[in-house]
């Protein structure tokens, strides 16, 4: 395999894709640029060492070509101000406009190409079959798009000499511009910074943990989380379940949660994972007390109550007062934390202070030597929020791909560059 530090990138022009898939607010405006920042190092290093840069990714889940609101151009200027070097923008991928200036790039030179989910090539994914397609219908829509995915992939690979992904955000996709493209450059592929810190981070968390390790999981479903919950109890020391999923826990065990979420389809599998984590000698920490919400708003009226009692008309926003005292004792000690999910509904300052004294808490213990690494992109906006983002170990880029990563899956973005 071949490095990104040793590679000579003299007169070369790297493609790299990386995950700029940002949230943007109203106005248009990057709000947390997180994956922008992560970024930099890589592309740095190929301008140093003399070579040109394409930037390619996508944005968001576009279903159309042009959508505006889906254009990279918006993020244009953050990326221009955070690398501090001009970003030529190409607004298209695939046309004739990319491919020339793809050809006219000069060492030290950067670009950009538009949204490369514009293009249905880029997923591989039929789109506009109608409603009552038939089978047939769709088998050949799925052959169509996989056939022009192939002249996709080609022709983002005609632009440049080196290939480089760095999106670790998006490498549980099987993607054009994350995977395929791989194909085209067998001498000359390689990861990114992001994509090594990102690897060497959670391969440290999840092989060699200093002990005591405690994994926090937030999130509303139990659903989504069930696979990862297992894979973590075959690690962890203690695991912290908190957020909407801790309802379902409720509810399993026959107590009132009033309004709160209740996957109620999940209560046989809750119940298992209890039992497990006891035959494991795993201690597994709920919250004892909610702060609820008389409805899901920002200005609800608030009422704090022991999450076995929680009245009608009241959802668990929240961990309470008591939740956040025992989180807060038992996250001190550690010496490996894994953070993914905010306990709350943190958007909604009332119900942020749970997040929030989580948060300090693993700073408290990351200032005592502790590793802390927090993923998933609630977790490390909740972080950012909070102004606490340099002062944990690892912030991850990636949600769903750290997820799968975790779970044991193979990642499609990282098997490319290794195979
Ligand atoms: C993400 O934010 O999850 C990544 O950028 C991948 O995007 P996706 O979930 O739309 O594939
Ligand atoms: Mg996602």
């Amino acid at each position: 395999m071949k490095s990104i530090d040793t590679y000579d990138f003299t007169g070369k022009r790297a493609i790299i894709r990386v995950d700029f898939n940002v949230p943007l607010d109203e106005n248009f405006n990057v709000s947390d640029s997180t994956r922008i920042r992560a970024a930099i190092p890589t592309i740095k290093k190929v301008l140093a060492g003399g070579g040109s840069v394409i930037l390619m990714s996508h944005l968001g889940r576009p279903k159309k070509n042009n959508d505006d609101k889906y254009s990279l151009h918006h993020i244009v200027p953050t990326v221009e101000e955070l690398l501090g070097h001009k970003v030529e923008f190409t607004g298209d991928s695939w046309g004739e406009k990319a491919a020339e200036m793809a050809a006219a790039l000069k060492p030290g030179e950067v670009m950009m190409l538009e949204n490369l989910r514009f293009y249905a090539e880029e997923e591989g994914k039929p789109r506009g079959l109608a409603e009552d397609a038939s089978d047939e219908e769709k088998v050949a829509a799925k052959k169509a798009v996989k056939a022009s995915q192939k002249e996709f992939t080609k022709r983002l690979a005609s632009y440049a000499d080196v290939y480089i992904n760095d999106a670790f955000g998006t490498a549980h996709r099987a993607h054009a511009s994350t995977a395929l493209i791989a194909d085209y450059f067998p001498e000359d592929k390689m990861f990114g910074y992001v994509m090594m810190g990102e690897l060497k981070a959670i391969d440290d968390v999840m092989e060699n943990p200093q002990r005591p390790f405690m994994a926090i999981l937030g999130g509303a479903k139990v659903s989504t989380k069930i696979v990862i919950i297992e894979k973590l109890m075959e690690k962890v020391d203690s695991l912290i379940l908190a957020g909407g999923m801790t309802y379902t826990f409720a509810a399993a065990r026959g107590e009132n949660i009033g309004d709160s979420m209740n996957e109620k389809d999940m209560h046989p599998l809750a119940l298992e994972i209890i039992e497990k984590a006891k035959a494991k000698g795993i201690e597994l920490y709920f919250s004892p007390d909610a702060l609820c919400g008389n409805r899901f708003a920002a200005d609800a009226d608030t009422l704090e109550c022991d999450v076995k009692d929680i009245p009608k008309g009241w959802e668990g926003m929240d961990i309470g007062t008591k939740g956040k005292k025992l989180f807060t004792e038992v996250i001190k000690d550690q010496k490996t934390i894994l953070w993914n999910g905010p306990v709350g509904v943190f958007e909604f300052d009332k119900f942020a202070t749970g997040t929030r004294a989580i948060a300090d808490a693993i700073v408290d213990a990351t200032s005592r030597g502790a590793f802390s690494l927090i993923g998933g992109g609630d977790s490390v906006a909740a972080i950012n929020k909070f102004g606490l983002a340099d002062k944990v170990s690892y912030n991850s880029t990636g949600g769903g791909a750290l997820l799968e990563y975790i779970e044991g899956k193979e990642l499609p973005g990282v098997a490319a560059i290794r195979k």
